[in-house]
């Protein structure tokens, strides 16, 4: 039995965990793991991989990033649009050349581990014929049909470390800091970075805020006697006029960035307190997996092999009240999981006296 596994979209913190898991799992079964590179791309013929042994994953469960390679471009590119509201099918001439690499290479399951974009490949691939697994992988936490996703717990944990940072500098200058994170349309990131971090302001793109209102909360703050604070802008939070800032759009993909400025600016106008803008950016992305993504990653790799094993493909591997079990992919896939405004951590968020800008 040979299996194949490859990462796909962006990298996170905690694939090499999952790879870890998988390469384990299935050593155990006394299956062959080949790890295709850079994504799908790997997959054209005539295949560019990698046979993954024991030996091979040594050590691999605390790195960052993948030793597979990723990439969000290419052939099997999958998001469309600014909010990722409509996904690119893949070309026939692709999936008759990945049939050709995965009959060559005699593949009996392929273990996709990626975000919405790469999943809806993979649901594509599985209904053109092809025996796939999928594993759900994101910082930003906003798939569907699992509770969690690895990599989240990491993003959160560089935002409060940075915070932390932010937090003594903000204080000796009594300035306002603007911390602008990553989360895409969601503001997962932002809502759990912001509450333990420490936030007085998380701007997210699911609550409509007025800038008025965040200078009006900060000059209360200022009033009381408190001459900094911290405010915590999700990368996809809209402008007053409703727009998303972006640095750049290509084939219809957007790479979101810049509203951090624009709330610090305003903020500066408004208030008269000098502020200051920080974009925490990709260091979300990178370094070692907190214990919690070592561990779910780890779990995931491993539940993919049983499905695997259990011939049970179209699966995606979920998380769902502390358990690790499996979803159709469809339901992954169909719809973002944003944060709800009136849910349980917003409610928290406010009662704790942090102002969501509206
Ligand atoms: O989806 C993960 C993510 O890090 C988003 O939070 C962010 O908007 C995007 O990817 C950045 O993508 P890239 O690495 O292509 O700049």
């Amino acid at each position: 039995m040979r299996i194949g596994i490859l990462n796909s979209g962006g990298d996170c913190p905690g694939l090499n965990a999952v790879i870890h898991g998988v390469v384990g799992a299935a050593s155990k079964l006394g299956w062959e793991v080949i790890g295709f590179r850079d994504g799908f791309e790997g997959l054209l013929p005539p295949g560019d991989y990698q046979v993954l042994d024991s030996e091979d994953t040594v050590g691999i469960l605390k790195l960052g990033g993948t030793i597979l390679g990723t990439t969000n471009k290419g052939h099997f590119a999958a998001k469309v649009g600014k909010e990722g509201e409509s996904k690119a099918e893949i070309e026939e001439n692709v999936i008759e050349k990945v049939g050709r690499t995965m009959k060559l290479l005699e593949i009996r399951a392929l273990i996709v581990v990626g975000g919405d974009g790469s999943l809806s490949t993979a649901w594509q691939l599985f209904q053109a014929g092809f025996p796939v697994i999928g594993v759900p992988k994101t910082i930003d936490n906003d798939l569907q049909a699992t509770a969690m996703t690895f990599g989240f717990d990491s993003a959160v944990n560089c935002v409060v470390d940075a915070m932390d940072r932010l937090h003594t500098t903000a204080v000796s200058h009594k300035r306002v800091m603007v911390v602008e994170v990553m989360g895409r349309n969601a503001g997962w990131i932002a809502l759990w970075g912001g509450i333990a971090g420490g936030a007085n302001v998380i701007l997210l793109p699911e609550i409509e805020f007025s800038l008025e209102k965040v200078a009006e909360h900060i000059k209360e703050r200022e009033a009381r006697g408190y001459h900094s604070s911290m405010v915590v802008v999700a990368e996809g939070a809209r402008t007053p006029d409703g727009d998303l800032v972006f640095q750049d759009e290509t084939n219809g993909q957007v790479r979101l960035g810049g509203i951090g400025d624009i709330v610090a600016a305003e903020l500066e106008k408004r208030t008269g307190k000098d502020t200051r803008a920080c974009t925490l950016g990709h260091l979300q992305r990178g370094g070692a997996p907190t214990s919690m993504d070592r561990i779910l990653g780890a779990r995931f790799g491993v539940k993919a092999v049983k499905l695997a094993q259990e011939g049970r493909f179209g699966r995606m591997v979920s998380y769902q009240s502390y358990h690790v079990s499996s979803v159709s992919i469809e339901k992954a896939i169909n719809k973002l999981r944003t944060v709800d405004p009136n849910g349980e951590v917003v409610e928290t968020a406010r009662a704790i006296g942090i102002c969501m800008g509206d």
